[in-house]
């Protein structure tokens, strides 16, 4: 045979092992409905050059290393006390000040399948059975803790703790799937995310190479117990938060890598607009005593993300092949987990960056608390919690 020859059987062969996957090798075996959506993504002369030269969150505290596994979002009560965070054997636990201790758990069919175990990514395949609390939000009037929970909806528990109170678990007749974070206005009202209403939690990295869509930001309102969807057809709506006066939410998109403003009083009351584009591909935001929002960056954008995100036909070929799952993922992120949080105002004015960026010390942040000059960094992949000090 020819090289040419040689070559065409041997493409030949790559396409036909692509097409079955007779090993189960690549990203998306598993996934027989996996369908890649286009994503629209901000050209990249929009995207914030900034950076923070300094690298100045490795100067940051890393605290309750391997006590706490997976602590996503970070609490504090009313009162000051904690913080209090959700990890991923399912439980919410609290920081007394000198240990931790149980607070609330959202399942109420815990066994020993949800007994400690090695590491964050561990606990997924029982996930659904133990419960995964993500966003976390006092209601400062009544001392009440709301968690939006991956698996088991939006809950409710007392001051007190214990087993929270299933409030939502479907809306306009679609379960939730992945609920993710939430806040909470002056009525009561609760605004919360469901990432997807195809891909779960535990299948977190198929839901990014798929920019599936069916991600809603929703609202429930305590006095008629009703559900309604806000904003639809959203690729991983994640972190959500209102702002310092109530007029207005904002809540990340993370694959479009955006912060998207939604008007809850005045003329453009149900409309959204979008608020900034962010450096990378957010998780959570919180607003600080200011009324700025602190967003947590998962990882940074590259060129590779760029094209991938716009020729979506290509990313299903690349996922097509016998690359495993971590190594897409890596591709993703760009190589190494790595930490960026941004401050943003109420405007869409980037004022602040922060970052680890070869994540020596602090990688993959969730969520960034502020409270008297501290940073409070909780990662849903990282087994503490780093504190990073203003003074
Ligand atoms: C409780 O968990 C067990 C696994 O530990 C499972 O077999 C069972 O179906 C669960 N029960 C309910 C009511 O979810």
């Amino acid at each position: 045979m020819t090289p040419m020859g040689v070559l065409g059987v041997l493409f030949l062969l790559l396409a036909l092992y692509c097409g079955i996957d007779p090993f189960k090798h690549s990203a998306i075996s598993g996934f027989p409905d996996f369908k890649a959506y286009y994503v629209d993504m901000p050209p990249l002369s929009s995207v914030p050059k900034e950076k923070d030269t300094q690298n100045l969150l490795q100067k940051s505290q890393i605290m309750f290393l391997n006590q706490i596994q997976g602590p996503e979002s970070v609490a504090f009560d009313p009162l000051g006390r904690g913080p209090y965070t959700g990890i991923a054997d399912g439980r919410v636990v609290f920081w007394d000040g000198e240990k931790w201790k149980d607070f609330a758990y959202t399942s109420s069919n815990r066994s020993e399948l949800c007994d400690p175990k090695p590491s964050p990514l561990s606990y997924l395949p029982n996930e659904h059975i133990c419960g995964r609390p993500l966003g976390l939000r006092f209601d400062k009037r009544t001392g009440d803790l709301y968690i939006a929970d991956a698996y088991l909806g939006l809950l409710k528990v007392g001051p007190e703790g214990g087993l929270a109170t299933p409030l939502v678990t479907e809306a306009d007749g679609v379960p939730l799937r992945f609920t993710n974070d939430l806040d909470i206005d002056d009525e009561g009202n609760i605004y919360f995310t469901d990432s997807s209403s195809n891909y779960q939690r535990r299948n977190f990295m198929q839901l990014v190479f798929s920019a599936d869509n069916s991600g809603r930001v929703l609202k429930y309102d305590p006095s008629t117990k009703e559900t309604t969807a806000l904003v639809r057809n959203l690729q991983f709506p994640n972190g959500i938060s209102l702002s310092k006066d109530g007029s207005f939410f904002v809540f990340c998109e993370g694959v479009v890598g955006r912060l998207r403003k939604y008007w809850l009083k005045g003329e453009k009351a149900g409309t959204s607009e979008v608020l900034a584009i962010l450096p990378g591909f957010p998780d959570n935001v919180r607003t600080n005593k200011d009324g700025d929002f602190w967003v947590a960056i998962h990882c940074r954008r590259s060129m590779y993300t760029h094209i991938m995100s716009i020729y979506p036909k290509f990313r299903a070929f690349m996922l097509r092949l016998p690359i495993p799952t971590k190594v897409q993922y890596l591709l993703q992120i760009g190589g190494n987990l790595h930490a960026v949080v941004v401050k943003y105002s109420a405007e869409g004015k980037l004022l602040q960056i922060l970052e680890d960026s070869e994540g020596k010390v602090v990688k993959a942040v969730s969520e960034v608390e502020e409270k008297d000059g501290k940073l409070w960094m909780g990662s849903v992949l990282m087994p503490f919690v780093a504190v990073y000090n203003f003074a």
